[in-house]
């Protein structure tokens, strides 16, 4: 895949020990990139680092400190020369909470970003990818969305940090002397095929697919399913779910795509997504197919909040980065299910 020398490529991964970040970093390092995680296991483990080890029989070099604190960010960038690229995953991810709790979403995302922008910039590290979301675009006026689709005003502070750190690269990538590419992320969901790294959400959770693994463990009594009246085939919301595995091989390719000087621009956005949107009793089905376990569902009211359909135009990813998505809805699913599983037999 890529021209450059891999092993020569260490990559700073903020937010490692994260859901999608330990995936990321399981496919780094199965490339032969050396890895160096931050992360202030504020919502992750400390045992996923040693399970990417089991994984890849690699242990990544880890340090824990949260990357708002500008003065051990910047030690950090001093101790560390040489990296060939940053992925930034480390933020706050929760939309109801950051409802509640703008400032913090505020203070967290930005600041943590400006300050590993300013780390990049002082130690020369050339290349940065950025987890962002399809939650900038809002409700599509035109599907499947594509990355030049207007930005639409933000539903919540924790959308609006997406929005507003894709600007703050934009407008420094240039002067920090930086390359930039932000993934916009669909619906990741389902874990990796070992059942040794997964999503392990804090409390109930608000996403679909976990609470599906959750009740289908008896963790839960029951799904809800937010919305039977949606203008959709079936009455329930699409989306574009894309398996965590895919995801992460997408941040591969970003890389590459800027290590080997294939990048169009200092800041591209790509899509990440499978180019197919399911609806929410689609989901449900899959899981009950692949799990053999029938599901308690109750039929509620929308969530407020909720747009009514979205999936990806995949194309620009597919000839920029030559990634596709390979997984299918079972197979996401059936991962989920068995990282469930394993979370349940710990
Ligand atoms: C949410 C976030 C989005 C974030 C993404 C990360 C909101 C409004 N958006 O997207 O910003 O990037 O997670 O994965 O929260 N559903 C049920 N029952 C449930 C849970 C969900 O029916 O118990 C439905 C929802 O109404 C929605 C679909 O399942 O139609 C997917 O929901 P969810 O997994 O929360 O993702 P999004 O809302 O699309």
């Amino acid at each position: 895949m890529a021209t450059i020398e891999a092993r020569d490529f260490k990559i700073l991964v903020t937010g490692g020990a994260g859901y999608i970040g330990s995936h990321t970093v399981v496919e780094l390092q199965q490339q032969g990139f050396p890895v160096v995680v931050i992360d202030d296991l504020s919502n992750s483990r400390a045992s996923v680092i040693g399970r990417i080890g089991e994984i890849t029989g690699v242990e990544p070099e880890f340090h824990r400190f949260d990357l708002t604190d500008r003065s051990r960010t910047a030690a950090f960038f001093a101790d560390h020369p040489g990296l060939g690229a940053v992925i930034h995953f480390a933020a706050f991810k929760a939309v109801g909470e950051s409802m509640g709790a703008p400032l913090k979403y505020y203070r967290n995302n930005l600041a943590s970003l400006v300050n590993v922008l300013e780390g990049m910039r002082d130690a020369r590290v050339g290349n940065l990818v950025f987890s962002s979301s399809c939650t900038v675009y809002g409700q599509p006026d035109e599907l499947p969305v594509r990355e030049t689709s207007p930005v639409k005003d933000a539903w919540s502070p924790y959308g609006n940090t997406k929005q507003m750190s894709e600007q703050i690269i934009r407008f420094s990538t240039a002067a920090c002397g930086i390359r930039a590419i932000a993934l916009r992320y669909f619906n990741p969901v389902g874990a990796h095929g070992s059942a040794l790294i997964g999503e392990l959400p804090l409390g109930v959770p608000a996403n679909l697919v976990p609470f599906i693994t959750q009740t289908a463990a008896g963790r839960r009594e029951c799904l809800s399913v937010f919305g039977t009246d949606y203008p959709t085939p079936d009455g329930t919301a699409i989306r574009d779910y894309i398996h965590v595995v895919d995801l992460a091989k997408a941040h591969v390719a970003a890389v590459c795509r800027m290590a080997d000087g294939r990048a169009q621009a200092d800041f591209e956005v790509f899509n990440v997504g499978t180019g197919d949107g399911h609806s929410v009793r689609e989901v449900v089905q899959a899981f009950e197919r692949v799990s053999g376990r029938k599901l308690p569902v109750r039929y509620v009211g929308r969530r407020p909040g909720d747009i009514v359909e979205v999936w990806a135009d995949t194309s620009l990813a597919g000839e920029a980065l030559g990634w596709k998505a390979e997984k299918t809805l079972d197979e996401m699913m059936l991962s989920a299910w068995r990282w469930q599983q394993a979370l349940e037999g710990q």
